[in-house]
């Protein structure tokens, strides 16, 4: 692991991955995201996943939840398609083509979605981005680890990632084994915290410096779900996603904290500064 590296994202690299819209284009260009959790009570996380990926540029977005997100869906984002999938919680996973996948905002653990997720996982093999309750269900069962798809993009928080491989005592020590853990499963690690880390299977990380405080509210991890699938539906490299999305997340967080405060901004207002951050990047 000589060759290995380690990288602060800067602008620069923010402006090499960007790619700005382009004027021939139609809304396959952009490809097609499916958000896929809620259950009742927790049907504004996938709300917030949904209104991400659509105001990250996605060129279709579906949202797959139970039928009592049914209405609060289609109110709350009118762009998006609903897919019904359960009653209050999801308890199977229809597999679509040409879509990628972001799996587990307010998901639940019900044992019905854990079958569910479980089974589809069974025979899905493309990258997909699985955050909350998905990697909640996962860690059930070590055994689990091997059905994540190659390639995909696990967005944990520290206690999920204690939950996904377990405890260590420091964090130089959870870094060593995120990056043991991203090579063996060929999967990509954001893990979370004031300083977002992005853990490759080639052993790169790349450490990330926007975001703030006023982060440290329920439902930022869930608009960082709704970017990261939105960004590879529209082709970013998984690796690119991952660079991007958090930088993005985090540097909306900083002008929303400018306007709002870091008290008051809510995952909201950070999902509606977007616009600004890509004004910035174009
Ligand atoms: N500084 C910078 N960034 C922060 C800070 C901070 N002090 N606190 C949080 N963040 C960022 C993290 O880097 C991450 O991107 O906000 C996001 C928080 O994500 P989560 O921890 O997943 O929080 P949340 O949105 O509440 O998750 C929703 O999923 O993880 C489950 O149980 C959790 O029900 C909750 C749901
Ligand atoms: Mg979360």
């Amino acid at each position: 692991s000589e060759s290995v590296e380690n990288f602060t994202i800067d602008e620069k690299l923010i402006d090499r991955i960007f790619n700005p819209r382009q004027e021939f284009s139609h809304k396959g260009t952009y490809g097609k995201v499916t958000i896929a959790g809620g259950s009742y009570g927790k049907i504004g996380a996938v709300v917030l996943a949904t209104k991400s990926a659509l105001k990250t540029g996605a060129g279709l977005t579906i949202t797959l939840a139970p039928e009592c997100g049914y209405d609060i869906l289609q109110i709350s984002c009118p762009e998006a398609m609903f897919i019904e999938s359960g009653t209050r919680f999801i308890d199977h996973f229809k597999s679509e083509d040409n879509t990628v996948y972001g799996i587990g905002p307010g998901l639940g653990t019900e044992g019905e979605t854990e079958k569910g997720l479980l089974d589809f996982l069974k025979d899905y093999h493309d990258p997909l981005v699985l955050d909350a309750d998905a990697l909640n269900i996962i860690s059930k069962d070590n055994k689990n680890l091997k059905l994540i798809p190659e390639r995909s993009v696990i967005t944990p928080h520290p206690k999920e990632f204690e939950r996904l491989f377990g405890s260590t005592e420091n964090s130089f020590e959870r870094l060593k084994l995120a990056r043991e853990k991203a090579a063996e499963f060929n999967v990509f690690i954001v893990l979370k915290d004031h300083h977002t880390q992005i853990i490759s299977p080639e052993g790169n990380v790349f450490y990330n410096i926007t975001g703030n405080a006023g982060l440290a509210k329920g439902g930022s991890g869930d608009i960082l779900t709704g970017i990261l699938t939105s960004l590879l539906a529209q082709g970013y490299s998984e690796e690119n996603a991952c660079i991007l999305g958090v930088w993005l997340h985090g540097r909306a967080a900083d002008l929303a904290a400018e306007k709002h405060s870091k008290e008051a901004m809510l995952p909201t207002d950070v999902i509606n500064t977007f616009g600004k951050v890509f004004e910035e990047l174009n």
